[in-house]
């Protein structure tokens, strides 16, 4: 029986607009072969919705994406924003949509396609078969804990500060969704602060350890200063299975881990809330974690790829699909043994092409495999 689900699409800047149009072919694909169809509203963040509105999120945005059983995200940002002020950047439209829908758990799996081991530009040993989770703490950290701002002292000296905080609460929250991962998976779990240098870093490895104490059977769990995390990254990146950080350092590292896959244009991320207790749903927003990508944006050159298996990560997490799900991964799998790829995955013996000409050949191999 086919379901109708409350998808909402928020493409944003940049690349984010053509890597939208390109997954919603794989959406219109899934309504016409599989019993499953969307009722989709669209809404406008980032520069998108300062261009039209005068601010990065509407409050009526952020309530239609409060009442849709999830949300597909593009990405935001772009040079011509960079001298907005900082509560109109197109960035705070997102940090908005984290912050008010409480997606405090953020799920960056980094995994590397065996078609694309030589598009990373680490040794194939080091990278092939790597498959890794990281999980980023979202909704606290220097990211929005106060105080933070700038001042200038009566003798003129600007400071300008940021804090980096966490109560036991924040930290328990994500690490119960890791242990969780890592049951599902080989059952690893490092855990990652600078608890050398930092108070937070202290509490965080404090709560963790204590956490995995009562709740971690069948867990794993190391503990890795950050900077060192950074190296292990590139010197041995399959030593890991689940990584759980704060904030800003899963933000340096899940971009590093996403370059081991070859490209950026690869990797799909997922947004989680608390599973609320009487209906059983969790707020949600999918994103890819490349950005919008000024560079080449409307030019028709961007990898949907990551922005497709955000769109599956959605049908796994928020719609339990997953029998969709794997069919997209394995049509996402299959496309990149295609003849044509886009820049930022090229290699010898493949024809360039662009967003169009890759998502045709998903949608051919979605068209395959279900033969
Ligand atoms: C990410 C991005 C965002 C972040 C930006 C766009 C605000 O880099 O999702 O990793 O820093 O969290
Ligand atoms: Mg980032």
């Amino acid at each position: 029986m086919a379901s109708n689900k409350k998808l909402m699409i928020m493409a944003g800047d940049g690349i984010g607009q053509e890597v939208m149009t390109a997954t919603l072919k794989v959406a219109d694909w899934l309504s016409k072969h599989r019993s499953i169809s969307f009722d989709v509203t669209e809404g406008l963040v980032g520069g998108a919705a300062y261009d039209a509105h005068g601010t990065p999120l509407k409050d009526e945005t952020l309530a239609d994406a409060m009442a849709a059983d999830a949300t597909l995200f593009g990405a935001v940002g772009g040079p011509q924003y960079d001298d907005l002020p900082f509560e109109l950047k197109p960035e705070r439209g997102l940090l908005t949509l984290r912050k008010e829908m409480d997606l405090f758990a953020n799920l960056r799996p980094a995994m590397v396609f065996p078609a694309l081991v030589s598009a990373s530009t680490l040794k194939p040993e080091i990278v092939s078969g790597l498959n890794i989770m990281i999980v980023r703490e979202l909704t606290g950290g220097v990211y929005f804990a106060e105080p933070r701002g700038r001042t200038t002292d009566e003798d003129g000296t600007v400071r300008a500060f940021d804090t980096n905080m966490y109560t036991p609460p924040e930290i328990e929250r994500i690490g119960r969704v890791a242990f969780d991962l890592a049951r599902k998976r080989d059952g690893k779990l490092t855990s990652v602060e600078k608890s050398n240098v930092m108070h937070s870093g202290i509490l965080w490895r404090e709560v963790m350890t204590a956490l995995h104490k009562a709740e971690g059977e069948g867990v794993e769990m190391s503990h890795m200063y950050a900077d060192n995390c950074a190296m292990q990254l590139v010197r041995a990146p399959k030593q890991f299975d689940v990584l759980v950080t704060d904030n800003l350092f899963g933000d340096i590292l899940s971009d590093t881990a996403a370059m081991l896959t070859g490209s950026l244009g690869m990797l799909p991320s997922a947004s989680l809330g608390a599973v609320d207790a009487t209906t059983g749903k969790r707020h949600a927003l999918y994103e890819p974690v490349h950005g919008s990508a000024p560079d080449i944006a409307g030019k028709g050159l961007a990898n949907p790829l990551a922005e497709v298996l955000s769109f599956s990560m959605l049908l796994r997490y928020s719609f339990d699909q997953g029998d969709d799900a794997d069919l997209i991964e394995k049509a996402v799998e299959k496309s990149l043994e295609g003849e044509l790829r886009t820049g930022d995955i090229m290699a010898d013996g493949f024809t360039a092409t662009g967003t169009d000409g890759m998502i045709d050949q998903v949608i051919r191999s979605l068209d395959e495999l279900s033969r």
